[in-house]
């Protein structure tokens, strides 16, 4: 978890609207999962009750303010985000063979492939028909868009599978793609919910998010998996070729002959992850997704609102300071 007292103090500081709006959410997701038939409801309903930290929609409902003219559409855009991300980890976990999420088995693990696709998909219709029923436009095509983004971020990402020569540009590329385009759009959704600076607030959400894709790859390097849910070296077992991978590459020539497709084992893959980690790799990487933040958060004072500054900042810091 973004450390569970990094949450707990965004969901503080983020204002007096945001713990009732976090337990409506948590109401709708689990009422919307389980409403498809007893199948895709145990899978739906099992992926949403596992948790997760939620840091999509607080990152709506923050950026939405207090304002109550905005709240049926805040709690609206925060239900479909964490569906559309639900939906994506979900059918994420097929096309990594990843075998656990969140602390238990992944839906392909412990269904199969067509119940994962069927479930992934499932949660994906229903985030749009949660934003649909708001009766607006514009927030359905800021979605639409994320998820089109997704889609290619994890394509972009099948293509460039087991290719060691991966540039720095092209993973940056992919990680804005599938993950920081969401977050972009967790706050312009809120921003258009309550009124705000939509561009100003969807470029935090944007760097944020690419910080927070970087962090998640150093985590798959060094864990430990009993603090991020998942484990070591997942990424290289699929040929997920990432930052920390990248920069110890340049460092270390017994990497850059690397044969990735002989890391078979979760052993080998722990050793690469050590030999990745000798390397001063990591800090380097967390070094670079630092100065995002740092970026992000410069942006900040131009908003009206200081108490809302002040939560857009912790939910920056929770990025950093986080473990799965
Ligand atoms: C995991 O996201 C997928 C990435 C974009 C790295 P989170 O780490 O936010 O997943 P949950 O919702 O807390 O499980
Ligand atoms: C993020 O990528 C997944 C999506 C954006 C769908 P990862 O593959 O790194 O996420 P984890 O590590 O499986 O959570
Ligand atoms: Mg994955
Ligand atoms: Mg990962």
């Amino acid at each position: 978890m973004a450390s569970a007292e990094a949450v707990a103090a965004v969901v503080e500081a983020g204002g007096a609207h945001v713990p009732g709006l976090m337990r409506d959410l948590e109401e709708r997701l689990a009422t919307i999962a389980q409403s498809h038939g007893p199948t895709l409801g145990e899978h739906a309903g099992a992926t949403i009750a596992a948790g997760g930290k939620r840091l999509r929609p607080l990152l709506v409902f923050v950026a939405a303010g207090p304002d109550p003219a905005g709240r049926d559409a805040a709690l609206r855009a925060a239900v479909a985000v964490e569906l559309v991300h639900s939906a994506t980890l979900v059918h994420d976990d097929v096309l990594d063979a990843a075998v656990l999420r969140r602390g238990r088995p992944t839906v392909v693990a412990s269904a199969g492939r067509s119940i994962a696709t069927a479930t992934g998909d499932l949660l994906f219709s229903r985030a749009f028909a949660e934003l649909a029923g708001g009766g607006t436009v514009d927030p359905v095509r800021v979605l639409s868009d994320a998820s089109s983004a997704l889609v290619q971020g994890e394509l972009l990402q099948r293509e460039d599978a087991w290719k060691l020569q991966t540039t720095r540009e092209r993973y940056l590329r992919r990680c804005d793609l599938k993950t920081a385009r969401l977050f972009r759009a967790a706050c312009e959704l809120g921003a258009l919910a309550g009124g705000g600076k939509v561009a100003l607030l969807g470029e935090f959400g944007e760097r944020i998010g690419l910080a927070f894709q970087i962090l998640d790859d150093v985590l798959d390097v060094s864990g430990p998996a009993e603090r991020t849910g998942k484990h070591r070296g997942t990424d290289l077992l699929d040929g997920t070729v990432t930052l920390p991978l990248i920069l110890a590459r340049e460092r270390d020539p017994e990497l850059e002959r690397l044969d990735l497709r002989a890391v078979r084992t979760p052993e080998q893959a722990e050793g690469v992850c050590d030999a990745i980690a000798a390397t001063g790799a990591l800090g380097a990487a967390r070094e670079e997704a630092l100065a995002m933040v740092a970026d992000a958060k410069a942006d900040l004072p131009c908003l009206p609102e200081p108490s809302q500054q002040a939560a857009l900042e912790l939910v920056a810091d929770s990025v950093v300071d986080r473990y799965s």
